[in-house]
């Protein structure tokens, strides 16, 4: 390994870009990149700022790389992660890990028997303001936790003439909303509070039948009911139906001596509630270590969505590097995020309450 860690991108859409970003700023070079045909490969050689042009996956995991980093539609994880393990590389693999329980935790095990770093981006983890109330909460500060609950609402699905990848089970997963922002809740939801959710009563629907000229067999929404490890209960709606919410993930921690709240599309303060007084912590005035660590400008200057990334690689070249930073997401994670997506699915189709097997 050199100094400087070595990446490969395989997938150079939305993801892919984000990614490349937060490699250079992480310190790391972008070898190659590669997209699904020679041409895309080629031309996202110099819009993702590559060092060479690399046209297939094959190709790319021959070069000298520390890292692979997988952004490509959900199916295709699980035979790239398979691959770069092979090949002896790290691997950043985006969410979801895998489309099913049992391929995510085959991954999680080979990642563990070779020995690399693995990680899945749950960078909502990254904003200092989420930091804070998790700090919050495992102080004390905030008490023990009674209730959570909270939503994850987009809109760019809500038209029949709205398609992508994603509505494809065979591209996306058999699950759709729930495996692509529901999974980024739950795992914030637990980051956040140290609970566990442990059963769930779900609703799925399908509000829009056939897309493309195609039958839609993934849910559009889904409506979550849950129980906790340690005694708590929470509700959440997922949906990418919702005109107008744009990507508002937004949770609510109710403990005994305090509500902490989050809103990703306002993600600079962290409303915390009180009996007495209700006050709105600023990201960069007053936070605990924890959170001051991931604090990049000072206070008034907006941090966002790409600056997780950029501490979410940062933090996952660190444990490259040998060191174990707080908090970093990884495939036992990603494998979480799995079961509890099979147990959302389960639950809708049984119409009953489900365990979570993790
Ligand atoms: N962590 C997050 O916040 C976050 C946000 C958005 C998307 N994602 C995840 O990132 C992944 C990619 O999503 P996106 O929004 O960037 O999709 P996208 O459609 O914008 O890009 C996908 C890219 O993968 C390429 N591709 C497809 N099959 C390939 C293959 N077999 N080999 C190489 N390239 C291939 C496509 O050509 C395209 O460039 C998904 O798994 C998605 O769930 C994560």
């Amino acid at each position: 390994m050199t100094d400087r860690i070595r990446a490969g991108i395989v997938g150079v859409g939305f993801m892919g870009a984000v990614h490349a970003r937060a490699i250079r700023r992480s310190g790391g070079i972008v070898v190659g990149a590669v997209g699904s045909t020679p041409e895309s490969s080629r031309r996202a050689t110099g819009r993702l700022g590559a060092e060479r042009p690399v046209e297939t996956v094959g190709e790319l995991f021959e070069t000298d790389l520390d890292v692979v980093h997988i952004c490509t539609p959900n199916a295709s994880h699980a035979p790239l992660v398979r691959a770069a393990i092979a090949a002896g590389k790290h691997v950043i693999c985006e969410k979801p890990l895998a489309v099913s329980r049992a391929e995510a935790e085959e991954l999680a095990g080979l990642a563990a028997e070779a020995g690399v770093t693995a990680t899945v981006p749950f960078v909502y983890r990254f904003y200092p303001t989420v930091r804070e109330a998790r700090h919050r909460v495992a102080a004390g500060t905030s008490g023990p936790v009674r209730l959570l609950h909270g939503s994850y609402l987009q809109d760019w699905l809500a038209a029949e003439t709205d398609d992508n990848w994603r509505v494809d089970a065979a591209a996306g997963g058999p699950s759709r909303a729930f495996a692509d922002i529901g999974v980024h809740w739950c795992d914030l939801a637990e980051f956040v509070s140290g609970h566990r959710i442990v059963s769930v009563a779900a609703q799925t629907m399908t509000a829009v039948p056939s897309r493309g000229g195609r039958p839609v067999a993934t849910e559009d929404a889904a409506v979550v009911l849950f129980r906790t490890d340690r005694g708590a209960v929470g509700n959440v709606t997922i949906s990418q139906i919702t005109p107008g919410r744009k990507n508002r993930l937004w949770v609510s921690i109710d403990a005994e001596a305090e509500s902490l709240s989050f809103d990703q599309e306002s993600p600079e303060s962290l409303w915390i509630g009180g009996r007495e007084m209700n006050r709105q912590l600023l990201r960069g005035t007053s936070e605990s270590p924890a959170a001051a660590r991931y604090v990049t400008v000072p206070a008034g200057h907006p941090q966002g969505y790409q600056d997780c990334f950029d501490a979410f690689v940062a933090d996952s070249y660190a444990a490259i590097a040998g060191a174990a930073p707080d908090g970093l997401p990884t495939f036992a994670d990603g494998l979480r995020a799995a079961a509890l997506t099979e147990a959302v699915l389960d639950s809708a189709r049984t119409q009953a309450w489900v365990e979570v097997k993790s």
